[in-house]
């Protein structure tokens, strides 16, 4: 039984629909990767099943519910645990308040959390606003992982990261994926995620186009779908 479901899935922002029936599934310990070009509905399939905005049609279910309808404290509680494009950090608190303040009973804690990011223990004392972008994408990484989800939801894994940063990010990564944990990632660097993610599934304009191994993706296909 899959994970995560999406079911035709239907949502947009007012009159401006952005999906046009978004399926696919994600299997228990799975990596999946979601990727597509600018504006293409990424993040808006990510808002929709992690339930920060209502769907227009179509059905998630996770765990074994049909979650179509919870709120997104619900679906966090259920074990969804979210990255956001753009990383949020509680700016003004420091590194370990914005660790300690999601925090959910589990195999996640502090300590776990810091030797996956030494930087992140290093750096407890210091407002997260003062982090680097790599540091900042750390905490919001280490930040779900104290949520102890089931499912780990990145959107843009290393996006506006410098070459030696993302390895770091995608190390941290490969280590979740050896520990079980299930991972949909987005990001644009097909060559970098394809080093991860067991599958992927590309969005054109809000609808699945293409499902299948990251390495079986054809180049042409990988410059219509994803190409500048
Ligand atoms: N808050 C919003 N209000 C109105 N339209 C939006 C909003 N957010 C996204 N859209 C529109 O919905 C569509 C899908 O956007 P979405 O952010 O899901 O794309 P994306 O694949 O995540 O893109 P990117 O790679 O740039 O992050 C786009 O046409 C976009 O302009
Ligand atoms: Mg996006």
């Amino acid at each position: 039984m899959s994970l995560l479901q999406l079911d035709q899935v239907t949502a947009g922002y007012g009159p401006v629909q952005a999906l046009f029936g978004v399926s696919f599934a994600l299997g228990e310990g799975e990596v999946l990767a979601l990727m597509g070009r600018n504006g293409m509905g990424k993040s808006t399939t990510i808002r929709a099943l992690c339930r920060m905005m209502p769907l227009t049609g179509g059905g998630v279910r996770f765990a074994g519910q049909d979650i179509s309808g919870l709120a997104s404290h619900q679906a966090a509680r259920l074990g969804i645990g979210l990255v956001p494009e753009g990383r949020r950090c509680f700016a003004p608190l420091s590194v370990l308040e914005n660790l300690t303040v999601a925090a959910r009973r589990g195999p996640w804690d502090l300590a776990r959390v810091h030797a996956l990011f030494p930087r992140l223990k290093e750096r407890s004392a210091q407002p997260a606003r003062t982090l680097s972008g790599g540091e900042q994408q750390m905490l919001a990484i280490g930040r779900a992982l104290m949520t102890n989800p089931q499912l780990l939801v990145l959107d843009e894994a290393t996006e506006g990261l410098a070459p030696v940063v993302r390895q770091e990010i995608w190390q941290a990564i490969n280590r979740l994926k050896a520990d079980g944990l299930s991972l949909l990632i987005v990001d644009k660097l097909l060559k970098e995620i394809s080093q991860v993610a067991d599958r992927a599934v590309i969005l054109e304009r809000g609808r699945p186009v293409w499902e299948g191994a990251p390495a079986s993706l054809a180049p042409d296909q990988a410059d219509r779908w994803l190409g500048l």
